[in-house]
């Protein structure tokens, strides 16, 4: 099941609302397109579906999805240049790979499954369980 961009948001803030509450969120699984996989050549962080919900990062040509949503309260994160995560809102720092380094959020930030589909382009899964 493929969803929109707004589809998409609705259901990272479900994501976001159930971490905070700190209840299980149970989702369908659905996808969203983020375009060519080509479009995400060279390692790094991709910072252009942070307000959708996740960050594309491509490590040693792997690419993989990460939540951008803090899992305290359910604000966004942001990149800083050394690839960690920063929460503006309460402080919580995550490493590169999303884990955890000061609180106060205690769950890291969670990989979304990616798949590359047979047109080449990147589908990002927000599944939930
Ligand atoms: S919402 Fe991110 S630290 Fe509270």
């Amino acid at each position: 099941m493929s969803i929109n961009r707004r589809e998409f948001m609705i259901l990272s803030a479900a994501v976001a609302a159930g971490c905070a509450a700190n209840q299980p969120v149970h989702l369908q699984p659905t996808s969203f397109d983020a375009g060519p996989a080509s479009d995400y050549n060279g390692d790094g962080v991709y910072t252009q579906f942070r307000d959708q919900g996740f960050f594309i990062i491509r490590r040693n040509g792997k690419l993989t999805a990460l939540s951008s949503i803090c899992t305290h309260r359910g604000c966004k994160v942001t990149e800083l240049p050394d690839t960690s995560y920063h929460c503006k809102c309460h402080g919580s720092n995550y490493d590169p790979s999303g884990k955890v380094t000061h609180g106060p959020a205690i769950h890291d930030l969670p990989e979304l499954p990616t798949s590359i589909d047979a047109n080449g382009r990147l589908i990002i899964g927000a599944t939930a369980a």
